[in-house]
C-alpha cells in the first residue's frame, strides 16, 4: 500500500510540536538561521539531539561548513520570528529584528527564545529530501516564558493554568 502525499501531510498535521529556529555561523556564509519543527531529543548521555533539514536549505550548507549549530526554542510571543526565519527574506534581514548574541563557536543564540542548545555536529544521515543532523549539546540556556506551538498548520498557544 502506498500513502498519498495529501494523506501523509494531513496525518502529520496532527502532530503538535514546538517551533525552533536553527542557527549557525561560518566564515564562508556568516550568520544563518531557519525555522524548524523537525527537532527531537536523541540521547541523554551523551546529550544528543537531532534536526531534519531540507537539502535545499541554505542553512544546511552553513551547518556543513561550520560543524556547529544552535537550536532556539521559540517563546509564545515569537510567531513573527518563526515567519521571519521561514524564508522570503535574506539571512541578514532574518536577524535584523531579533535580539541575538554569539555563542562560544560564534553561533547566534536568539536571546528572547525560551531555550537555546549549542551543538556540535556528530553525525549526519541522508533521508529522502532531508538530512538528519545529530548534534551533541555542549551548552544549554533556559529562559522564563511559555512556548509557541504548531498544530494543524497553524501557530497555537499553550493553555497553562
Ligand atoms: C512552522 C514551520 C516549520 C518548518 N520546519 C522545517 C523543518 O523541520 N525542516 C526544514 O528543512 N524546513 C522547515 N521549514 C521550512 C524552512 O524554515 C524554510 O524552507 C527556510 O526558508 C529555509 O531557509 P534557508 O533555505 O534560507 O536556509 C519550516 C517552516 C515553517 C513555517
Amino acid at each position: 500500500m502506498t500513502v498519498s502525499v495529501d494523506d501523509f501531510k494531513k496525518a502529520l498535521q496532527l502532530w503538535a510540536s514546538g517551533v525552533t529556529v536553527v542557527t549557525t555561523y561560518s566564515e564562508k556564509f556568516g550568520n544563518q538561521g531557519m525555522t524548524v519543527t523537525a527537532f527531537s531529543s536523541v540521547s541523554v548521555e551523551p546529550p544528543q539531539i537531532l534536526v531534519c533539514i531540507n537539502d535545499a536549505a541554505d542553512t544546511g550548507a552553513g551547518i556543513d561548513e561550520s560543524g556547529y549549530f544552535a537550536v532556539n526554542v521559540l517563546a509564545s510571543d515569537q510567531q513573527y520570528v518563526s515567519n521571519q526565519f521561514a524564508g522570503g527574506s535574506s539571512q541578514a534581514q532574518r536577524f535584523e529584528n531579533t535580539d541575538w548574541q554569539a555563542g562560544s563557536k560564534g553561533t547566534p543564540l536568539l536571546t528572547d527564545s525560551l531555550m537555546s542548545l549549542e551543538c556540535k555536529v556528530v553525525d549526519k544521515l541522508k533521508a529522502g529530501t532531508h538530512q538528519i543532523i545529530i548534534g551533541e549539546v555542549h551548552n544549554c540556556v533556559c529562559r522564563p516564558g511559555e512556548p509557541i506551538l504548531y498544530y494543524r498548520g497553524a501557530y497555537r498557544q499553550l493553555d497553562v493554568e
